[in-house]
């Protein structure tokens, strides 16, 4: 039987990721528009988007933070290209985003010293074979897999080299222990439901000295240049952009922060997510036909819900086949109106991946779990004939 009841907002994409509840253009009133970003009440929206950043991820006095062109792919080439070299580097790698980044470091940057240490889809890998006294690059959560570290406990305090993580898609809905972090990226269009265009480079007191000691032989564009003279370009970190940011973008930003506050900060945002993944976990746990692609639960990620197909029947059937069949599933889910872009990533296994970020209502993570069992029962009668 086809559900009754729709989610009320039926978006789970992982990014862009639905608008917090209650948004509106309106949001956007306050937005310093036709300005110069680099005017008085420019600069003070950067700094506003830096100082609620800071406050609502408790990020410590002495790390700074800033917003940096090109999403979350350019914070972190920003970080792999002024930051890599003087030391060995550990790549752990375990789905698409990850991979790339080894990717930059072996065949664009081509360091010498790389260990990669990876898994594939659904699994993560023997974190403990990190060695952090060289620098290790890692994804907090895989967008693509549904995979995530379970804590920082697997990196030590007292390291020599650099932890630089690409935390798009966990910041603001997963806890990161700041002491464990040298360097963290992110862009606005996840948990907080804002614009794509900008990233979010948040750089440790030790990465910093790493900019102010390393002078890399390569040469970097000036969208990458964070160092003037050997010296951290400061003002990078307190809104003076490096170029011309969407002033649109940056009140979306603003309103995003703003709205983390009014439900509780961050133990709220984190709350609200964690929901979204006990919820899928109970129907999974129940379910005849998907599983989670994390294998293991404490790995199981809370914003980007990766699901596979368990019925053994749609199992059988050639990769291709189940590709098809999952396409097939996210389109009549989309037609129904009951999920946008719930389907896999182009890379990952066949199946379906459910956004449940903090801009995801826990009701309707509950409503949309019915219409893919309706959707799924639908799509193996056409393609079984039955
Ligand atoms: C883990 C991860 N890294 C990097 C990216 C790329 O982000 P952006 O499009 O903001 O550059 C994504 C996008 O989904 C991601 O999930």
């Amino acid at each position: 039987m086809k559900p009754a009841r729709r989610p009320s907002n039926p978006l789970f994409s992982s990014g862009p990721c639905a608008k917090r509840p209650g948004w509106s253009l309106d949001a956007l009133d306050g937005a310093l528009l036709g300005r110069s970003h680099r005017s008085k009440p420019g600069k003070a929206k950067l700094k506003e988007v830096i100082d609620l950043t800071r406050a609502v991820l408790a990020i410590p006095g002495d790390y700074r933070i800033g917003i940096v062109p090109a999403s979350d792919t350019g914070a972190v080439e920003m970080a792999l290209w002024n930051l890599l070299g003087p030391r060995g580097v550990d790549m752990m790698a375990w789905e698409s985003f990850g991979k790339e980044w080894v990717t930059d470091v072996t065949k664009q940057l081509r360091l010498s010293d790389v260990r990669t240490i990876q898994a594939p889809y659904g699994a993560l890998p023997d974190l403990s074979q990190a060695d952090f006294s060289r620098d290790v690059v890692f994804t907090w959560n895989g967008t693509t897999s549904g995979v995530r570290v379970p804590n920082g406990e697997w990196i030590p305090s007292d390291r020599e080299g650099l932890s630089i993580c690409d935390a798009t898609s966990a910041a603001f809905a997963m806890d990161i222990p700041w002491s464990k972090i040298d360097v963290a990226t992110w862009s606005w269009q996840k948990v907080l439901g804002g614009e794509g265009a900008h990233g979010m480079l948040v750089l440790s007191p030790r990465a910093v000295a790493r900019l102010e000691s390393f002078q890399p032989d390569r040469p970097l564009p000036k969208i990458f240049r964070l160092t003037s003279g050997g010296k951290l370009i400061e003002g990078i970190f307190v809104g003076d952009t490096i170029n011309t940011p969407s002033m649109l973008c940056v009140e979306d930003a603003i309103d995003g922060l703003r709205w983390s506050l009014s439900v509780g900060g961050l133990t709220q945002l984190i709350r609200r997510s964690e929901q979204n993944l006990r919820i899928v976990s109970e129907w999974a746990a129940a379910s005849t036909w998907a599983g989670f692609l994390a294998d293991d639960p404490a790995t199981r990620s809370c914003t980007s819900i990766c699901l596979r197909f368990t019925d053994p029947e749609v199992t059988a059937l050639t990769p291709e086949a189940q590709a098809d069949f999952a396409k097939k599933l996210a389109a009549l889910l989309e037609k129904e109106e009951a999920a946008f872009d719930a389907g896999s990533y182009r890379d990952a296994p066949p199946g379906l991946r459910l956004w449940g970020g903090a801009t995801v209502e826990n009701e309707d993570m509950e409503a949309v779990l019915p219409w893919l069992d309706w959707a799924f029962a639908t799509v193996k009668a056409e393609a079984f004939g039955r």
